[in-house]
C-alpha cells in the first residue's frame, strides 16, 4: 500500500489512528465502564471518552469481559457493564476487541470457580462450564466483536510451565483446557480473530516466559488448535537512563522470539502498551523523554514485523493507569506510563508512537 500525501495536515494534528491507518495499522486503547461523572477512565467520563474516541480506531474493555466481571455466580451472566462499553464504541464507530474468555490463573478467576464442586463427572462438568461461558459470550456479540483474547496469561513467567486451575484439574490438564477454549471459540465465532495474549516481554528476566510461550504456540500448531495470533501485551519497563543502549541490548532476543512466532504463521498484535518508568529520575521532563525514546525503540523493532496490524495502549492517560495502584514508584513520584498526562495533555510518548507509525513500513 502506498501512503497518500498528508493532504495539508501536519502529522501532529492527525489522530494516532489516522497516522496508523496510512500504514495498514490500527491504534486503540483500553477503556472501562463507570458511573456517569465519576473520575475514571470510562465511557461515562466525557473527558476520557472523547480523548479515546478522537485518537482510536478500536477499543478493548479493561475489565468488563473477564469472568470476574461477567460471572457473579455459576449460573448467571452480568453483561450490563460490558454492553455499555460496546454500545458507546459502536456510536463512535470504533471496532471492539474482546478481553478475555479465559484468564487461566486461579488468582483471576471468580472465587466461586476456584472452590467449585464439579460433582461425580468432573470432566463433563468442567467442559460444560467452559463451553457454556464461551458460547454464551460469543453468540451474544456475534459479528460486533472481531477479535478475542481467547486465553490470557496461561504461562508461569518464572519457569514457563502452564498454570493449573480448578478447570484444568477437572479436564485432565492445562493443554486440553486451553485447546477446548480455542476450538469452542472457532466454532462459535468463525469470523473472529482468535488470540493467545500474554506479557512475555523483551526485558531481562523474561527468557523462561518467552520460552514457555513458544512451547505453548508450537504445541497449538502440532495439535491443530485454531489460533490466529499472539497478543503481545507490551507492559514495558525502562532499564535506566541510557535508553539507546537498552534498546540495542534487548532487541536481539526479542527479534529471535518474534522470528520464531511469525515463522509458525501467527499474526501479532500489541495489546496493552504502557511503560513502567523504572531506573529513571523523578524529574518529569527527563523521565518523559526516556519513556518516549524507549517506546519508540520498542515499536520500531516490533513494527518492523509486518505481522503486527493492531497496536493498543492499556489506557490512554496517566490519570487512570492500573500501574500507579499495582506498582507505585519507590521514590513516591507519580508514575507516567501513558501517552497523555493526568490533565489529558499529550506527552512525548504520544509523539513517539506517532513517529513510529509514520516511519513504519506499510502492510
Ligand atoms: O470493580 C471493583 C470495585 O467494585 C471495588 O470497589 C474495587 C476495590 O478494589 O475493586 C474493583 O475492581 C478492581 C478492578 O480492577 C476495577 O478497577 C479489581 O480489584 C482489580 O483487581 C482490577 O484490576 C485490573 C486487573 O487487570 C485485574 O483484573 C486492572 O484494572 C486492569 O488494568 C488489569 O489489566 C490486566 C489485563 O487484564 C491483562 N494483562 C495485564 C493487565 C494489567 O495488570
Amino acid at each position: 500500500m502506498v501512503a497518500a500525501p498528508l493532504a495539508g495536515k501536519s502529522a501532529s494534528s492527525l489522530s494516532l489512528n489516522a497516522i496508523a491507518t496510512r500504514k495498514g495499522l490500527r491504534f486503540g486503547s483500553a477503556i472501562a465502564s463507570g458511573a456517569p461523572g465519576a473520575d475514571r477512565g470510562s465511557v461515562a467520563n466525557p473527558a476520557y471518552a472523547n480523548l479515546v474516541a478522537s485518537q482510536c480506531g478500536l477499543v478493548v474493555a479493561e475489565n468488563e469481559m473477564k469472568w470476574q466481571a461477567l460471572r457473579p455466580t455459576p449460573t448467571t451472566f452480568a453483561f450490563e457493564r460490558f454492553d455499555t462499553i460496546l454500545r458507546w464504541a459502536e456510536r463512535q464507530h470504533l471496532a471492539v476487541r474482546g478481553h478475555n474468555l479465559l484468564w487461566h490463573q486461579p488468582k483471576w478467576l471468580p472465587a466461586w470457580l476456584n472452590t467449585y464442586d464439579f460433582g461425580t463427572t468432573p470432566h463433563r462438568e468442567a467442559e460444560r462450564l467452559l463451553t457454556t461461558h464461551i458460547n454464551t459470550v460469543l453468540r451474544r456479540y456475534g459479528q460486533r466483536i472481531g477479535s478475542y483474547d481467547v486465553v490470557n496469561e496461561a504461562v508461569r513467567p518464572a519457569d514457563g510451565v502452564l498454570y493449573d486451575t480448578s478447570l484444568s484439574r477437572a479436564l485432565g490438564g492445562a493443554e486440553p483446557t486451553l485447546d477446548l477454549a480455542f476450538h469452542t471459540a472457532r466454532v462459535a465465532a468463525p469470523h473472529a480473530q482468535l488470540v493467545y495474549n500474554d506479557y512475555m516481554s523483551w526485558e531481562p528476566g523474561n527468557a523462561a516466559h518467552r520460552a514457555g510461550v513458544l512451547r505453548l504456540l508450537e504445541g497449538f500448531r502440532r495439535r491443530n488448535v485454531p489460533i490466529d495470533a499472539l497478543g503481545i501485551q507490551s507492559h514495558l519497563v525502562t532499564q535506566g537512563p541510557d535508553v539507546a543502549a537498552s534498546v540495542t541490548r534487548l532487541q536481539r532476543d526479542w527479534r529471535q522470539f518474534l522470528d520464531a512466532v511469525t515463522q509458525m504463521g501467527y499474526a501479532l498484535l500489541i495489546t496493552e502498551l504502557d511503560v513502567r518508568d523504572n531506573g529513571l529520575p523523578a524529574d518529569i521532563a527527563v523521565r518523559d523523554r526516556a519513556v518516549a525514546e524507549y517506546t519508540r525503540g520498542y515499536l520500531d523493532v516490533t513494527l518492523s514485523y509486518p505481522a503486527v496490524r493492531d497496536v493498543l495502549s492499556w489506557g490512554l492517560c496517566d490519570r487512570y493507569s492500573w500501574i500507579e495502584g499495582f506498582e507505585p514508584r519507590k521514590d513516591g513520584a507519580r508514575r507516567r506510563p501513558s501517552l497523555y498526562d493526568t490533565q489529558f495533555r499529550p506527552k512525548p510518548m504520544r509523539e513517539a508512537v506517532a513517529a513510529a507509525f509514520a516511519t513504519a513500513t506499510s502492510r
